[in-house]
């Protein structure tokens, strides 16, 4: 595990669209992550069946597609101490009807699909270097230091 370790998030259409984005980044920020990429942007067919590929022969593929490309994602890179896990769990269960009150599925999911919130598994050992990769250049990540950070972990 590394204070560094880097994981891949993104608000998906629906938070966007019920403006959630300010909400998800304050909860990570308090948690004592740290953001070192950010970006808003509208995902394409090619990149949203290459993003979700793994699941291509699932019944619900057609539709996870059409979603994540309805409107605008915020996708972001943040760091921290075992920031996959912590990630993870701040957000829930894929289904909300699953996820403690107090995670952001919990707090403001109702459907399976319109789940809020997209995360690196942290079970897939490749997925947050597959996802950053694919999301942004690596002169889009920004390598800075937390003033007087020692004591966040
Ligand atoms: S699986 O089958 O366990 O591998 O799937 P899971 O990891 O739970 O989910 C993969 C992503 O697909 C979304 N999903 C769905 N979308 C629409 N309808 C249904 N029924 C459905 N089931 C799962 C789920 O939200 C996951 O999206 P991400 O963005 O990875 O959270």
């Amino acid at each position: 595990m590394s204070e560094h370790e880097r994981t891949f998030v993104m608000v998906k259409p629906d938070g966007v669209q019920r403006g959630l984005i300010g909400d998800i980044v304050s909860r990570f920020e308090d948690r004592g992550l740290k953001m070192v990429g950010g970006k808003f942007m509208q995902i394409d067919q090619e990149l949203a069946e290459e993003h979700y590929g793994e699941h291509a022969d699932k019944p619900f593929f057609d539709g996870l597609v059409d979603f994540i490309t309805s409107g605008p994602v915020f996708a972001m890179v943040w760091e921290g101490q075992d920031a996959t896990r912590q990630v993870r769990n701040m957000m829930g269960e894929t289904d909300p009807a699953e996820s403690a009150p107090g995670t952001i599925r919990g707090d403001y999911g109702l459907d399976l699909g319109r789940n809020v919130i997209h995360g690196s598994d942290h079970e897939d050992e490749g997925a947050n270097e597959r996802e950053i990769e694919l999301f942004f250049d690596e002169d889009e990540l920004v390598d800075w230091d937390q003033i007087d950070s020692s004591w966040l972990y």
